[in-house]
């Protein structure tokens, strides 16, 4: 289909940073692999400045302000600190994700429907210094509608439920978890929000997700920079490119 929008890719390079923390020296460098993802045909980059600052560091966020040519869609908690360097920074996006210190990833959506008031507070500040707001949440109405009542532009669907269903084999699963998030999909961008998806996409899951047509930007990172190891960062992130453009074509 000719009419539909672009699908915009937004390459997670936390895990570079993980990498390179895991010696504590100065190599992988994640600026490199960002401008790198760029040539591959990244939209944007993305970041998540984790509280106990396990991958991406306050220096990574600084340089990836100085350095990138795309946007910069900033992942954080909805903490005070976070709060003020997104205000200093001022990056193009800001994700607002839950966060928990003993998770080895971001296990869940926000739960924006219990913390409405907070959040809308939290979240005004950053519209007005001219930051996208974008929300990441299950693909639920109830926290879509909440997403939407506290002022948010975008909401992210947390993908992770149909990835981990598919990966595991539990194939009905992985086909509810999908209609749900075509069904929320539809229903998000019917009340004008913008919608993105991401967490756990793979070349092997990204095809029907990136078919939907309200879908405008999907979020990457763990599988891509696993699979540089053996293709190479920009051939990984060209794959992952060639496949979104090819659903999109119907
Ligand atoms: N979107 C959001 C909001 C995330 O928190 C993450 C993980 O940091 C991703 C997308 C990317 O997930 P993955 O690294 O599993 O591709």
């Amino acid at each position: 289909m000719a009419d539909q929008p672009k699908l915009r890719l937004g390459v997670n390079i936390d895990h570079v940073a993980t990498v390179r923390n895991a010696r504590g020296g100065a190599y992988p460098d994640p600026l490199r692999a960002a401008k790198i993802a760029e040539k591959a045909g990244a939209d944007g980059i993305t970041a998540h400045l984790r509280e106990d600052r396990r991958h991406i560091s306050d220096a990574d966020i600084e340089g990836l302000m100085d350095v990138l040519s795309v946007p910069l869609n900033f992942e954080m908690a909805a903490t005070d600190e976070m709060q003020q360097i997104a205000l200093r920074h001022k990056p193009h996006a800001v994700c607002i994700v839950p966060e928990k210190r003993e998770e080895r990833t971001t296990e869940g959506g926000l739960e924006v429907a219990r913390e409405e008031n907070k959040l809308a507070h939290f979240i005004a500040p950053l519209r007005e210094a001219g930051s996208r707001v974008s929300i990441f949440i299950a693909a639920e109405r109830a926290q879509i509608e909440a997403a939407n009542r506290i002022g948010a532009e975008v909401i992210e669907l947390h993908t992770g439920a149909y990835c981990d269903a598919y990966a595991e084999g539990r194939w009905e699963e992985a086909d509810a978890e999908l209609s749900k998030l075509r069904d929320m999909s539809v229903f998000a961008a019917s009340l004008g929000l913008e919608v993105h998806a991401g967490h756990g996409l793979t070349y092997d899951t990204v095809t029907p997700v990136a078919a939907f047509p309200e879908v405008r930007e999907l979020n990457i990172g763990h599988f891509l920079i696993g699979e540089a190891i053996f293709l190479g960062l920009e051939p990984a992130i060209a794959e992952m490119r060639r496949l979104m453009d090819k659903a999109r074509e119907g």
